[in-house]
């Protein structure tokens, strides 16, 4: 077999190889719908930053990275900031019952918020920070 014709059947055998590949590494309808469900969370678990280190973050930054998403709005049920009527029946469970179900989530409310890496310190204070624009005066925890 000459040189070239060998290159040639080499080069085919890689192409018609590459496309199986290809296609047998298609996501399926299924992953692309679990992706999709699952991006929102992994966006703001990225997005958790907040330009300060983990465990360092104030309320305002874990607020504005992360809790805002659901809490700025009302979105899919959460007490809306700034809505002293949405917080009022919350607010009776103090800061500990609050830190509880913000840590182990509850109902649509994920756990930690979808920011994996919140410490207690930062949960809390972000947990301050947005009942007490809602009409709450809880105490930062030192
Ligand atoms: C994906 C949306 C979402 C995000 C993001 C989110 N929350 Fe929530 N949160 C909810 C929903 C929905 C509820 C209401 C749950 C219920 O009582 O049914 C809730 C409720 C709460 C409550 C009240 C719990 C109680 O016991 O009544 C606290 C406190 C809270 N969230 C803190 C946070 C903090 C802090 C963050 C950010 C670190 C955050 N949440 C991010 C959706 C979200």
């Amino acid at each position: 077999m000459s040189n070239a014709r060998f290159a040639m059947l080499a080069l085919t055998g890689m192409v018609a190889a590459s496309s199986a590949f290809a296609l047998g590494s298609k996501p399926k309808a299924d992953d692309e719908a679990v992706n999709a469900r699952i991006q929102p969370v992994a966006q703001l678990s990225l997005a958790s930053g907040g330009g300060a280190a983990a465990g360092n973050r104030t309320g305002e930054q874990m607020f504005q990275a992360a809790c805002n998403a659901c809490h700025g709005t009302g979105a899919l049920g959460a007490p809306k900031v700034g809505n002293n009527g949405d917080w009022a029946p919350r607010l009776g469970k103090g800061l500990d019952g609050l830190l509880k179900n913000a840590t182990n989530g509850i109902r649509s409310m994920p756990p930690k918020g979808g920011v994996a890496d919140a410490t207690e310190a930062e949960l809390a204070r972000a947990i301050v920070y947005m009942a007490n624009k809602s009409g709450g005066s809880l105490k930062e925890p030192k």
